[in-house]
């Protein structure tokens, strides 16, 4: 099954090569969203690989919120938003990280879901991991347990696992 998955996303995947500049190959993963089975088999496989685990499932905005929306829905669990800067009204906690060129911060709700919970992080790419250590640091300090945090696609050469140890990792395909 997880072959086949692979085999899915490397088909479904639309590789651009020199956007958003030259020499960068950007993987889009629009076509994937768009095709409903081999969405339902992303996201199953993510699924199964923390079945169990988990009593919420976070997205990072905007392309987790995807896939964490349709997780949590096939497990009937609630969705942890984890927003980019300025959207939530309530109070929240907020953690900057670095970007290639200057810094980008995530925020989320600082009372949404009750302490002690299990959560499951969801995004699509694993890049340099900014993004997703920014996410695993929220739920923390929130009171959080990070349950895994599952992606469909790792961009190994930018070791972005490094700003996740301690955590389980899961990624579908891995380029
Ligand atoms: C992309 C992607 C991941 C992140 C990965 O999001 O969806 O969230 O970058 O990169 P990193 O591992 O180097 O942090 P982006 O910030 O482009 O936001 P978007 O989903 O709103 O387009």
């Amino acid at each position: 099954a997880d072959e086949r998955v692979a085999t899915t996303i490397d088909k479904v995947c639309a590789v651009i090569p020199d956007y958003p500049e030259p020499g960068i190959i950007f993987r889009d993963l629009t076509p994937l969203f768009a095709d409903g089975a081999a969405l339902r088999e992303v996201v199953d496989a993510l699924l199964r690989r923390f079945e169990g685990q988990f009593d919420v499932v976070a997205g990072v905005e905007a392309r987790g919120f995807l896939l964490a929306s349709a997780a949590a829905y096939a497990a009937g669990v609630g969705v942890l938003p984890v927003r980019k800067e300025g959207k939530l009204p309530r109070e929240t906690y907020a953690e900057s990280y670095q970007l290639e060129y200057g810094t980008a911060t995530l925020e989320i709700h600082r009372d949404d879901i009750p302490a002690g919970a299990r959560v499951l992080v969801l995004d699509d790419i694993l890049a340099t991991g900014g993004t997703l250590g920014a996410a695993v640091k929220l739920v923390e300090r929130a009171g959080l347990h990070v349950a895994g945090i599952g992606v469909v696609m790792e961009l190994e050469g930018l070791a972005g696992r490094s700003n996740l140890t301690g955590h389980e990792v899961s990624a579908l395909y891995t380029v």
